[in-house]
């Protein structure tokens, strides 16, 4: 698969982080735990997601910019927490030993705090030239993906469901919500920072939903089918905590299908855009098809 569209969104994106995570912060052992695990190299889908959905509906880079660092920045919080002994308990990610694993629990957790309330306040930047309405919007979109009906609520769910016995609509409502919501809220506020509005946010809206559920299925399959090496983050986690995961309710084919399925759906809803969409149909199939 040609990922170059991919590394163009992933230069873009990594220089803004790079610069911004750059200055002289009042407590430096924070600064460098903050830039150990958010500037170590991950696949910089959310942005991604931001950008081509900007571009999709006739925006630019320029006006995703923000909320696509945003979104890097309350993804990055929330594997630090997710990585920590009282959830899943790993030790390596993004090729590296993990945020506590290195600075501690304590820095580990203020560092995914100040990761998410850092990108609230960039999301401010008064350099960010979109029309004042639009921005309070992209708040809305990226606080409501994030938070207590969102990633957080899955992370919870979860949680309350490892070692249990679930069924798939228990499963269907951790995925759409721990991954899903944060994924969606990427289309979502890029597509609203490059001017989505009506039948155009509603396609952005049924691709993000069918292309957020397909991720975390593709993660789960990797989780048993990839090594360590290969995923950067240790393989075969979710048989250790016994967690809720696709594979282990429906096996690894059926799960493939489902992912694939979700696919097909993910690339109709985009059809009406035509070539504007290509980057976001090339990023759907990335999704499910990468091997790691
Ligand atoms: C991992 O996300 C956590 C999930 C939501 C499955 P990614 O697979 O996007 O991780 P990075 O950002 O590339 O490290
Ligand atoms: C995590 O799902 C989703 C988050 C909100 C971080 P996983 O626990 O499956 O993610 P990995 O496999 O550790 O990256
Ligand atoms: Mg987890
Ligand atoms: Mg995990
Ligand atoms: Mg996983």
């Amino acid at each position: 698969m040609n990922l170059d569209f991919l590394n163009r969104y992933k230069e873009v994106v990594d220089r803004a982080l790079q610069v911004y995570f750059n200055e002289t912060f009042i407590a430096p052992r924070l600064l460098e735990a903050i830039r150990y695990s958010l500037l170590a190299g991950g696949k910089r889908v959310r942005p991604a997601l931001a950008f081509a959905a900007s571009e999709a509906v006739g925006g630019t880079l320029e006006d995703a910019l923000p909320p696509a660092c945003a979104l890097e920045m309350i993804h990055t919080y929330s594997l630090i927490h997710d990585d920590l002994p009282a959830m899943d308990d790993d030790d390596l990610r993004r090729g590296r030993l993990t945020n506590h694993k290195v600075f501690g629990d304590a820095m580990a957790i203020l560092a995914g705090d100040a990761l998410l309330t850092q990108a609230f306040h960039y999301l401010t930047k008064p350099d960010w030239k979109i029309p004042a309405e639009r921005k309070i919007e992209v708040l809305r979109i990226i606080a409501h993906g994030s938070g207590i009906d969102g990633m957080v609520a899955g992370q919870v769910l979860d949680l309350e469901n490892e070692g249990k016995i679930f069924d798939e609509q228990t499963l269907e409502r951790i995925h759409t919500h721990k991954t899903g919501k944060l994924l969606l809220a990427s289309v979502l506020a890029g597509g609203k920072a490059g001017g989505a509005e009506g039948l155009n946010f509603e396609k952005l809206m049924a691709y993000g939903k069918s292309i957020g559920l397909a991720f975390q299925i593709a993660d789960d399959v990797l989780d048993l089918t990839a090594t360590t090496e290969q995923l950067g983050k240790d393989s075969k986690s979710d048989l250790k905590k016994k967690k809720a995961t696709y594979p282990s309710l429906l096996g690894i084919e059926k799960s493939r299908q489902k992912a694939k399925a979700l696919l097909e759906e993910a690339l109709e809803a985009i059809l009406p855009f035509g070539p504007k969409g290509d980057p976001l149909a090339l990023l759907a199939r990335y999704i499910v098809e990468r091997h790691a």
